[in-house]
């Protein structure tokens, strides 16, 4: 199995692939600076909720590391570089998630303590959430793997692939998960207008590994579940909500409705540090990106007048009578929602 390290901690520096590049080019860049690592998670160089997580606290910890003065000095210093990483997405739960365990570090550090001290349990924080990660999603592979059958063809949206965490994947991990267990079963990819994640790079991981994947326009989702073609739809999600709502890719919600006109089940993975106990879904902010993606293919060819107003919200909310089960490394959690992923996170 090829092993994909997307994003990589290399001591004193962070490596990562930058998956803009994909699938023409296997680029990685390597960087001391955490504001370097900011830019690339707004630019989607690094991007999934669970990955974007990890790069931010690698990120604070390279501002540990690189920050100069006395412990006063370089414990502001961390406290600022977790406040512009905060600030880079809006919408996938994980980068908070992620930041507010960096900052329970910081702050509960006594003030008597070496600088030396701190660094090192800064780091060792960013590495357990690294670490975390790649065995959660190995845990949601097998978890998930149960709802998958011999022969089963499966749908998935975007890219929640080892590309989109610290390895393995959620969705992807499923079908892996699935796959390493012998069962034969095939892949249809929505290629994921306009950032083509789906095309770009889950076709890229699958084919890595020999999984049976098929690409399919956006637009196609409804011809191709009518045919009967699809036996099941699962994706990643950025943020479920307690009531089951489920924050997603754009173009989620469209899958998530169709499959439920045709008696598809329609779920979704994600690790618990997805789960977001305090938002309401009329208070999820949808991150609103540049209107260059829709106007332009990849940045390039303008495919329309060049002023027309364009919508790009990035993600969308499928409400829960359209989920079917929510795949976490402790358990399915299934309707009614509240209840049943109240008991997955113990709140
Ligand atoms: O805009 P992106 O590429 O960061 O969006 C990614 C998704 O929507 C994924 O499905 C989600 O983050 C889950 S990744 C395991």
């Amino acid at each position: 199995m090829l092993e994909v390290k997307p994003i990589e901690w290399l001591g004193d520096r962070l490596r990562w692939i930058n998956t803009l590049e994909l699938p023409w080019k296997l680029e990685y860049v390597t960087s001391t600076d955490y504001e370097r690592v900011a830019v690339a998670i707004e630019r989607m160089e690094i991007r999934g909720a669970p990955a974007i997580g990890v790069a931010a606290a690698f990120a604070v910890a390279l501002a540990a590391i690189h920050s100069q003065g006395g412990l006063p000095e370089v414990r502001e210093a961390v406290l600022k570089a977790i406040r512009r990483l905060s600030r880079t997405r809006p919408t996938a739960v994980n980068l908070f998630w992620a930041l507010e365990r960096m900052e329970r570090v910081v702050r509960s550090f006594p003030s008597d303590g070496s600088v030396e001290e701190f660094v090192r349990r800064v780091v060792e924080e960013a590495k357990s959430i690294y670490e975390e990660d790649i065995r959660t999603n190995k845990a949601i592979g097998r978890v998930g793997a149960e709802v998958i059958e011999d022969g089963d063809t499966i749908l998935t949206h975007c890219n929640a692939g080892a590309l989109a965490t610290a390895g393995y994947g959620t969705a992807l991990g499923v079908i892996r998960a699935a796959w390493e267990e012998g069962k034969r079963i095939k892949v249809i990819a929505t290629e994921t207008r306009p950032v083509l994640q789906g095309a770009r790079l889950t076709v890229w991981e699958l084919r890595q590994e020999g999984i049976p994947v098929t690409l399919i326009t956006d637009n196609m989702v409804g011809y191709v579940m009518s045919k009967g073609l699809v036996d099941k739809v699962v994706v990643g999600a950025d943020r479920v909500l307690l009531s089951g709502h489920v924050i997603n890719k754009i173009g989620t919600y469209v899958i998530a409705a169709l499959a439920g006109r045709h008696g598809v089940p329609f779920y979704v993975a994600a690790p618990t540090s997805t789960i977001d106990p305090r938002t309401k879904v009329e208070d999820v902010v949808i991150e609103e990106r540049n209107p260059e993606e829709v106007r332009r293919v990849l940045g390039k060819l303008l495919i329309t007048v060049p002023d027309v107003p364009v919508l790009n919200p990035a993600f969308d909310i499928t409400p829960p009578e359209l989920v079917e089960g929510v795949i976490t490394e402790k358990g399915i959690a299934r309707r009614p929602f509240e209840e049943s992923l109240r008991r997955i996170i113990g709140k």
